[in-house]
């Protein structure tokens, strides 16, 4: 096997962790190489931190004083759909610092393309070749299958399962558990709520829960008096 490669993962949350698991996993395995340096983190409060014995090393930027270091861009938020991107593009990262990371207890269908920066963890499916964008979570146990198209940036948080024929445009959120329906279209930068089914198109931009999924229509609160 080549000589280990540098990295840098951006992010010190739960996907972080989870992706130096991973890491050591596919060490173990042996279908990739990589010395993790430390973690980045633009919140100066996380500086200094332990993370499973891994360091915040410092801010986002640390990135250009290693420039032999590939990158993981791990942050995952309901509030920032589309932050691995956003964060990426303001590094001004080539692909070729891009890491991508597949699990090694991942089935991905032979001929599958796995865009640039891209996270599959353990148990993801992909049943048939297919391509999935870049900058993709899809947290463990997530169901791919024939002719799905996962755009750019999105986040299918565990056991996320999609039927046939699916698109989920970019940087869209599927939370834990939620099911889609075949040939449908999840919209981007849409959120599907945890343990939701979806039987229609789910329109961009837009916040669908329940079974069937119906857009979430958020009552005021009542206020205290
Ligand atoms: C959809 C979601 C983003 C909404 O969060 P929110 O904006 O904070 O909404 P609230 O919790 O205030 O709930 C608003 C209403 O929607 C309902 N609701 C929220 N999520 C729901 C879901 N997944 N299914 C059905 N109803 C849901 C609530 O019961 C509430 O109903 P009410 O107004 O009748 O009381 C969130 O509930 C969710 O599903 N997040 C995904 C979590 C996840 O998968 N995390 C994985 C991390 S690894």
């Amino acid at each position: 096997m080549s000589a280990a490669r540098p990295l840098l993962l951006v992010g010190a949350g739960g996907l972080a962790r989870e992706c130096l698991a991973a890491l050591a996993a596919v060490e173990e395995a042996g279908t990739a190489s990589w010395t993790v340096l430390g973690l980045l983190d633009d919140d100066p409060a996380r500086h200094g931190d332990l993370v499973d014995g891994t360091p915040v090393l410092g801010g986002s930027d640390l990135v250009h004083e290693h420039p032999d270091a590939a990158v993981l861009v791990c942050t995952a938020s309901i509030r920032t759909p589309d932050s691995r991107p956003t964060i990426a593009g303001r590094l001004g990262l080539p692909d070729d610092r891009l890491a991508t990371l597949v699990h090694p207890a991942a089935s991905v269908a032979r001929g599958t393309d796995v865009g640039a920066g891209s996270i599959l963890l353990a148990g993801v499916v992909v049943t048939a070749p297919q391509r999935i964008g870049r900058f993709v979570v899809a947290m463990p146990q997530v169901l791919l299958t024939h002719d799905d198209e996962v755009h750019d940036g999105v986040t299918m948080a565990g056991r996320v399962a999609l039927a046939g024929g699916v698109t989920v445009g970019r940087s869209a959120y599927l939370g834990a558990g939620a099911l889609v329906r075949e040939n449908l279209t999840v919209g981007e930068l849409s959120v599907l709520g945890m343990g939701s089914v979806l039987l229609d198109d789910l329109p961009a931009g837009q916040t669908w829960v329940g079974s069937p999924a119906r857009r979430l229509v958020r009552r005021p609160k009542a206020v205290a008096r």
